[in-house]
């Protein structure tokens, strides 16, 4: 069933949340239960679609993926197929972290290509670099990547491209290179949280990597590798949502869940566009308005990232005077301008800068979601509207944000999620 989100505007949110597990560290984490035979134990697992079809995938390459308890997963791998078909991966292009896993467990496979999407082009050239540096075949036949490690060595990567470095390429080479005879040195690794996460749960199931969260990753690939426990680390991306949900209100919100380190960048411009800060023991809390213009460019972790910038934009509509928000990692990810210009918003598009007229007052409309975090940014925008906004095609929202409305009607939102049927006659696109 189709539906929507009907927000209507101008409750300011106030309460605590605490930030689910992190999908982006789940999905590759969960595609390296495959590199052992024995039993991976979960935790902090975000009830997601995206890692819902994740373990559906594990399930396809001869995984028991089972969850005893909300939160956990139990995945045990006897064996494992080599074959990823399209109809897999083209759903969710994260599904491409099973080729570093499954080269890793069985020396070979054939996966499908993923295709492109709609934040922009989202080529995989770097992931098989790597691959090809320790000395994989690859051979690309009628869609699908045909990957020979039999005679992969350790060997020097630098794994940097034109937009710097690659986190799911990163995962990819990492969880290659642990069963790969002799040293891997990845350098231009990336550092996001959700890598360094990848890694500490690969060193629980006895890899020998060294340097994690460094840009220069070393790898001395062993025999086997053990299973293990591991608890996600928490979503910083929504917790950051849920920052700028209080501030775009002019609220108080408290986050919990996320240590402050995973959100330096984004902390920085968000105290810099007047928002009141604090961060403690407790989480991490903003309090009033945005009341400041700000240059926000993103970029690879430690810089502000790219699943946080359709958010700031949104905030940035609240507040007087120019804000520029530059793509230096999805130079296309403005999916959600010409949506907020349908709510009033003052936006102008030059290359891969959105010039932000803040100030001019929003109003509520029928708006389009296009990707994940763009939904997120719609609906943070109707928290600030005048009258209802309706957001539709939210299956979007529900890849990456767990109970998204239910946990803004908490913290005081005006927001439900209705059928696509309940919208007025003549609102709906569907
Ligand atoms: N790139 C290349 N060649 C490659 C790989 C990447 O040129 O072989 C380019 C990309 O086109 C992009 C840049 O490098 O311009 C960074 O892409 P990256 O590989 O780091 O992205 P990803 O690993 O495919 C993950 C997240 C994304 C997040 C990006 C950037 C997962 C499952 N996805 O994607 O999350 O935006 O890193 O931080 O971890 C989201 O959650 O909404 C989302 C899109």
């Amino acid at each position: 069933m189709l539906e929507v989100a009907r927000i209507v505007g101008g409750r300011a949110l106030r309460g605590e949340v605490r930030a689910a597990g992190s999908k982006n560290a789940c999905l590759p984490i969960l595609a390296a239960c495959l590199l052992t035979p024995e039993t991976v134990t979960l935790r902090n697992v975000p009830d997601l679609s995206d890692v819902r079809y994740m373990a559906d995938i594990l399930r396809h390459q001869g995984a028991e993926v089972t969850s005893p308890e909300p939160g956990t997963l139990v995945v045990r791998a006897a064996t494992v197929g080599h074959r990823t078909p399209y109809d897999l991966v083209r759903k969710m292009r994260a599904s491409i972290c099973l080729l570093g896993a499954l080269v890793g467990r069985l020396r070979r496979c054939e996966i499908a290509l993923p295709g492109g999407c709609v934040i922009g082009p989202r080529p995989i050239d770097l992931h098989l670099k790597g691959l090809a540096r320790l000395g994989c075949d690859i051979r690309h036949e009628a869609g699908y990547l045909h990957v020979d490690a039999s005679s992969a060595r350790g060997s020097y990567v630098f794994l940097g491209g034109r937009m710097g470095s690659t986190v799911l390429g990163t995962a990819n080479l990492v969880m290659a290179a642990v069963l790969t005879p002799g040293a891997t040195r990845i350098d231009s690794a990336a550092c996001e949280p959700e890598v360094t996460d990848l890694c500490q749960m690969l060193v629980r199931m006895g890899a020998r990597i060294s340097g994690i969260g460094s840009p220069c990753l070393i790898v001395e690939g062993v025999d086997a590798l053990r299973g293990c426990e591991h608890t996600v680390i928490g979503d910083r991306i929504e917790a950051g949502t849920y920052l700028v949900a209080g501030a775009i209100t002019g609220g108080d919100v408290l986050v919990r869940g996320v240590p402050e380190q995973h959100l330096g960048a984004f902390l920085d411009k968000l105290e810099a566009a007047g928002v009141t800060l604090e961060s403690g023991p407790d989480g991490l809390r903003a309090r009033g308005r945005a009341t400041r213009p700000i240059e926000v460019t993103t970029q690879p972790f430690p810089g502000f990232p790219t699943d946080l910038q359709a958010q700031v934009l949104a905030l940035q509509l609240t507040v007087d005077g120019l804000t520029t928000v530059t793509e230096r990692v999805y130079p296309a990810r403005f999916m959600h301008v010409p949506e907020l210009q349908r709510m009033g918003a003052e936006i102008d598009l030059e290359g891969a800068t959105a010039i932000v007229k803040g100030g001019r007052p929003l109003s509520g409309a029928p708006v389009m979601a296009s990707d994940l975090r763009a939904s997120a940014a719609l609906i943070l925008a109707g928290l600030a509207a005048r009258g209802e906004t309706w957001v539709q095609r939210l299956y979007h929202l529900d890849r990456g944000y767990e109970a998204f409305e239910r946990r803004l009607a908490a913290l005081g939102a005006d927001i439900a999620r209705l059928p696509a049927s309940a919208m007025p006659t003549g609102l709906a696109d569907d």
